[in-house]
């Protein structure tokens, strides 16, 4: 744990662990006010018996199996040449021990897909606390099948004792840190900030600190797309987000009922920009809750990094499913 306070930040490791401690049963954070509907059990329990009353259930449970392989093109100004073409795999939101079949269906669509970097923005845990084994075990057994170097962030179903199980396993994490990735000679910069949603233990300030300034290209790694505005500010070019799960049970047409985010609609699902920030929201690989989906598939997402007028889309990227 101290090792881990070295990294996270000595007073963020405890405010971190204080809200833990409390987290079990709480519906609102003391902090922000917030209501998070997916502390709250008996909702979950109440769409549960819904759909299986409704008739729907079976097909919303399939769709969760359904992962969708999405391309996801995203210019980058600044971006060095050996790194045009870099292809980035995005997990999000595995929830791995809501279904202990998910997993399986998971590495069947890795299958040989093509990429140079994986990246995970946090949630593999069902629940917001309690027991963390059948999840790190999960996750063992996925990371057998990413292929390294993997990095990843924590959620806010995630407890920070997940970190040394995880990273035992290949899953380097970011926690207020930032890594350089090299190619050929050229180099971008990888960053990943604690969760900004539930525990608000990000940092950018501190997941900035080792990036040269300059022009260098630099991705954060943030589970929510809430952070934004901040990320705009300390200078990153794309954020790799998540949290949202795009709705996860939509109205036709993808509308979603519940965004499960204090951010601006579109930040929810697929590509967006802010100011100079791209990003991207992942509508999520897993579900929470219940293990259903409607009107907004599950989805594994590769992005291509691209250098600006090398695209086939627009300067803001172009996102389609393959598979
Ligand atoms: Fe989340």
């Amino acid at each position: 744990m101290q090792a881990l306070g070295q990294r996270l930040g000595s007073e963020v490791l405890s405010k971190r662990l204080a809200l833990q401690a409390e987290h079990a049963a709480d519906v609102f954070t003391r902090r922000a006010t917030l209501f998070h509907i997916e502390n709250v059990e008996w909702f979950n329990v109440l769409i549960y018996h819904v759909l299986r009353l409704t008739g729907f259930y079976g097909r919303g449970y399939r769709n969760y199996h359904d992962i969708q392989i999405v391309e996801n093109e995203v210019c980058l100004p600044a971006l060095p040449a050996a790194f045009d073409g870099f292809v980035i795999l995005h997990l999000s939101d595995l929830h791995v021990d809501l279904d202990f079949t998910f997993v399986e269906s998971v590495i069947q669509r890795l299958g040989d897909l093509k990429y140079d970097l994986c990246v995970l923005t946090g949630d593999y845990r069902a629940h917001t606390s309690g027991r963390i084994d059948h999840t790190t075990g999960l996750m063992k057994r996925l990371a057998g099948h990413l292929r390294e170097p993997v990095y990843a962030v924590l959620g806010n179903h995630d407890f920070i004792e997940q970190v040394p199980p995880l990273e035992q396993c290949g899953i380097g994490f970011l926690l207020n840190e930032s890594v350089p990735i090299h190619r050929n000679g050229d180099t971008i910069y990888l960053a990943g900030c604690d969760d900004p949603h539930f525990y608000m233990t990000h940092d950018l300030r501190r997941a900035r600190a080792a990036i040269p300034d300059g022009e260098v290209v630099s991705i954060l790694l943030a589970h929510s797309p809430e952070v934004y505005r901040e990320a705009e500010q300390a200078g990153f070019d794309l954020m790799l987000c998540g949290h949202t799960h795009g709705g996860q049970i939509c109205l036709p047409g993808g509308i979603a009922i519940i965004s499960n985010g204090n951010c601006p609609r579109r930040l929810i699902r697929g590509p967006w920009r802010h100011g100079r920030l791209q990003g991207y929201t992942s509508p999520g690989t897993g579900s929470c809750a219940v293990p259903a989906r409607f009107n907004c598939p599950p989805e594994i997402t590769l992005h291509t990094l691209r250098r600006r007028g090398q695209a086939a889309g627009a300067d803001d990227g172009e996102r389609r499913p393959i598979r």
